[in-house]
């Protein structure tokens, strides 16, 4: 695992944003694999921008969901398939088409979460996966005890993740939805890079227990040592602990 210590966010989000360019350049139908939050936002920041100052053609590259909400209405604002395609898709220019996600909507969930573990074995696999973490070490809707081998499935989100999500639904946590699908750890190590970036201090001991602890499924974010390609950037703050 490389650690790479970073002044701020922005500068995350630039360094991160380079590494997705040169991945472009070449490649130009890379598979990228995105996360929500409000860590990875000043990356999409930095890679549209150098897209749109023609540092690479992204026109072809294709973008893919972690993971996404059960049960929200479609459409609704706060499901990721919304904010991914108005954060990364369309300030991209790219089509919907070369756009995939989970369908939290379907009726028969763990069939959605296995169509679309075959949907990215299908796609070619994920080439770069964008990965934050949460308070309790979480990646993507992976909490604490989740099977360091899973694959895509449906999960309850704990107490301190609804709250933490709670700023997206007006601070009312009895609009954050209880179930979520999610890459499985399994899946998300069967990318071929993962980039994980943290920022602030409220980060810093979870970045601690991912880099330094042991590997444990009480810190989801800890299988990012079994992978042959990890990258974790962090900023001075979410370091600290370090
Ligand atoms: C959610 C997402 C994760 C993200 C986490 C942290 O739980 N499912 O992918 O890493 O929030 O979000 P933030 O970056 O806003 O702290």
């Amino acid at each position: 695992m490389e650690v790479v210590i970073v002044k701020d966010a922005k500068a995350g989000g630039e360094l991160i944003a380079g590494a997705i360019v040169d991945l472009l350049a070449r490649k130009p139908d890379a598979l990228l694999g995105v996360a929500t939050g409000s860590t990875p936002l000043p990356i999409y920041d930095a890679l549209i921008a150098q897209v749109n100052a023609g540092a690479v053609d992204a026109s072809k590259a294709r973008i893919c969901q972690l993971d996404e909400y059960v049960g929200l209405p479609a459409g609704h604002p706060e499901s990721y398939r919304a904010t991914v395609l108005r954060q990364v898709v369309e300030p991209l220019g790219l089509p919907e088409t070369q756009f995939m996600g989970p369908d939290g909507s379907a009726e028969d969930v763990q069939a959605a979460c296995d169509a679309y573990d075959e949907a990215l074995a299908s796609a070619g696999g994920v080439d770069l996966q964008i990965l934050g973490i949460g308070t309790d070490g979480h990646i993507g809707f992976n909490e604490p005890c989740s099977s360091l081998a899973s694959r895509t499935r449906i999960k309850t989100l704990i107490e301190q993740t609804r709250i933490d999500n709670a700023r997206f639904f007006d601070n009312d946590i009895e609009q954050v939805p209880h179930h979520v699908i999610t890459q499985g750890i399994g899946t998300i190590l069967d990318a071929r890079h993962l980039v994980l970036l943290a920022t602030g201090e409220g980060k810093a001991e979870a970045v601690a227990q991912t880099v330094e602890g042991p590997i444990s499924s009480l810190v989801p974010a800890s299988a990012l040592q079994l992978h042959r390609h990890a990258t974790v950037v962090v900023d001075e703050a979410a370091a600290s602990k370090l």
